[in-house]
């Protein structure tokens, strides 16, 4: 089906996309019901939840592309825009903030060259401020992709970054 607002694109899953999707309805007793984990496959497919896909996950699952919207901007985990391969989401909310997560961000930003928000230019690394991520008794976090590193310092940020430019995002 073509996208009717003629400043959306139309975006298709590749075949094997289009299977997971399939196979995920297989799961849940109504299209709706799947929206997280089709979010979670688009997001995988596309690199982001742009305008285009978000149209294209609505047609799908018979939503307003209102409804997917509000979805996507309420989880942390979603993208709206590509992300480079190392995403470092950096929690900003009390505890983390109290115990020097924000100057943590900053000084990331300066090490990398970007400002919150942006991407390096060789695509390896996007710096981002995200509220709570659950795991306040070990604060300050920084989240790198799917994978928390709590307890962090400066010279443990460092290291950090470090294996990440060497590939393998670790604590050594
Ligand atoms: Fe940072 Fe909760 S305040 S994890």
């Amino acid at each position: 089906m073509m996208a009717t607002n003629p400043q959306i694109k139309d975006v298709q899953f590749s075949e094997k996309g289009l299977k997971e999707f399939n196979h995920l309805l297989t799961r849940y007793d109504s299209k709706r019901s799947a929206l997280l984990p089709v979010l979670h496959l688009a997001q995988g497919e596309f690199g982001a939840l742009t305008d285009d896909v978000i149209h294209y996950v609505a047609r799908l699952i018979e939503l307003s592309p209102a409804q997917v919207l509000e979805v996507v901007t309420f989880y942390h985990m979603f993208h709206r825009k590509p992300v480079g391969e190392h995403h470092l989401q950096f929690c900003a909310t009390l505890s983390c903030w109290m115990a020097g997560s924000h100057q943590l961000l900053k000084s990331t930003c300066s090490r990398l060259g970007i400002r919150e928000g942006e991407t390096t230019s060789d695509g390896k690394f996007t710096v981002t401020r995200v509220q709570c991520l659950g795991s306040c008794g070990s604060a300050p976090v920084v989240q790198v992709n799917e994978t928390y590193y709590e307890n962090l310092t400066p010279e443990k940020l460092n290291r950090l970054i470090n294996s990440c430019k060497e590939g393998e995002p670790k604590i050594p």
